[in-house]
């Protein structure tokens, strides 16, 4: 699918956006992980948005960003102690769309504007080549246990732009 005229529209978390959020985070997993994750990892995975209070805390607990496309809530993406990209998941009818690029760039520049220099993720294999098109270089591979499935992903990482910093 093109890119749509308009770029996604950013703004920060509400509370009230869980519900939404936790939806689109199983459908995003469901659907478009499910080339490198079987039917057991996938539900293993989105079930952590089950639990809709514990999600909300993680969502607050992080800087997380919500975008939008044509009106509607496409994705959101969250940076842990300005280093770390923890989440990002975008809905299956925006994916190819720039959403992902557009909240993970917000995310960089905010990290770098308060002196983070390099940022870390530790990339599903459904995300490598998003990454990995965006600079970011692979470090270490990982499994992670999630309610009895295993799960590989691998560390990211990406130097962040030291003139863009004196700035
Ligand atoms: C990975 C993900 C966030 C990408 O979001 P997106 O909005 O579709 O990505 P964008 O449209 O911004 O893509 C930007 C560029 O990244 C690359 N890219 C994105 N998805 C890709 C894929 N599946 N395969 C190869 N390259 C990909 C392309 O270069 C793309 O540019 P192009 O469309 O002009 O070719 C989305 O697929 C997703 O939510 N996946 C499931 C959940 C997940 O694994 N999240 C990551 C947890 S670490």
């Amino acid at each position: 699918m093109g890119r749509a005229a308009a770029p996604p529209g950013l703004r920060p978390f509400l509370p009230a956006d869980t519900p939404l959020l936790a939806e689109l985070f199983r459908e995003s997993v469901e659907t478009l992980a499910a080339e490198d994750y079987d039917e057991d990892q996938r539900a293993a995975w989105a079930a952590a948005a089950d639990d809709e209070a514990a999600f909300a805390q993680k969502l607050a607990g992080a800087l997380t960003l919500v975008a939008s496309l044509d009106g509607e809530i496409a994705g959101f993406a969250s940076l842990r102690d300005n280093t770390r990209l923890d989440m990002l998941y975008v809905h299956p009818r925006a994916a190819r769309r720039g959403v992902g690029a557009a909240l993970t760039d917000a995310l960089e520049k905010l990290a770098q504007a308060r002196g983070a220099r390099e940022i870390s993720v530790d990339a599903s294999d459904a995300a490598r080549d998003f990454f990995a098109a965006r600079g970011y270089v692979p470090y270490q591979r990982n499994t992670r246990e999630l309610r009895g499935e295993w799960l590989g992903n691998t560390t990211m990482k990406k130097t962040l732009d030291e003139k863009a910093q004196a700035r």
